[in-house]
């Protein structure tokens, strides 16, 4: 591991609380657990104001649609965050927020992430951050988990490195606590209102690897091909398609 990294701080209760103060929400660290994701669901249902979970490790990482997140113990930046009440339309959060990696990493030098719809944010044409939203909804009201796993200090990918990528390949390996902080402080920014939303929308027009592409768009077995024409202000991907414009809500993006 080259630079520093401050994250197994988060362990000490005492800055776990510091850390609350400034993050405006409360904050668990683990060593091991089964999915951040599922931890902060957990704090969802059962009515708790918000806030952000970090691990080392997770045993069963979700990914969207249905996939595994697998990153080794350490290497990742794993964390979950609670937002309640919903910030916005947890499709579009999910996109704003890979607005909020590529400026987080633009602060800690590494400025030329590009994201690719929905919500991916790839350095040197590969993955190297993944965004997942789970919505909450029950008696307690609506409220957004929101799942960010970033590769760091990774040197290998393994079996993914034909489409995965870490900090650490591709620029150069950052501090998670800074990164975390940094995505932190860009993710409230989003949530807390429209106008915000707007400029970090038109970011992500700025930064997108997938518009101006022939692309094909796979989801629940359905598959639109077309030419990625722009991003509604929902955040869904309009594709010019033989048969005219086409919206595109969910899915995965190759390019054709
Ligand atoms: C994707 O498929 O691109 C989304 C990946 C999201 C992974 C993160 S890691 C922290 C949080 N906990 C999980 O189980 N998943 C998310």
């Amino acid at each position: 591991m080259g630079a520093p990294d401050r994250l197994v701080l988060l362990a000490d209760p005492a800055v776990r609380s510091a850390i609350a103060g400034e993050f405006g929400r409360e904050v668990e660290y683990y060593a091991a657990t089964g999915s951040t994701q599922d931890r902060a669901r957990q704090l969802a249902d059962a009515g708790h104001p918000g806030a952000l979970i970090v691990a080392e490790e997770q045993s069963s990482g979700r990914g969207r649609q249905g996939r595994s997140w697998v990153a080794q113990p350490g290497t990742s930046l794993l964390a979950s965050w609670l937002f309640r009440p919903l910030p916005a339309d947890p499709a579009l959060f999910a996109l704003l927020s890979g607005v909020a990696i590529a400026r987080a990493l633009t602060d800690l030098g590494i400025p030329e992430a590009r994201l690719k719809w929905p919500n991916d944010v790839q350095l040197g044409g590969k993955k190297v951050a993944g965004v997942l939203a789970d919505a909450v909804t029950g008696a307690n009201g609506g409220a957004l988990v929101l799942g960010i796993g970033v590769n760091v200090h990774q040197r290998d990918l393994g079996e993914l490195s034909g489409t995965a990528t870490s900090l650490a390949r591709e620029a150069r390996a950052a501090d998670r606590l800074a990164l975390l902080a940094r995505i932190d402080r860009e993710l409230r920014r989003v949530a807390s209102d429209s106008d915000e939303r707007r400029v970090f929308l038109e970011e992500w027009r700025l930064r997108s690897s997938t518009l101006g592409r022939e692309v094909e768009v796979r989801s629940a077995g359905a598959a639109v091909r077309g030419f990625a024409r722009s991003i509604a202000d929902d955040g869904a991907l309009v594709l010019e398609t033989a048969s005219g414009s086409h919206r595109v809500l969910a899915g995965e993006v190759f390019v054709a």
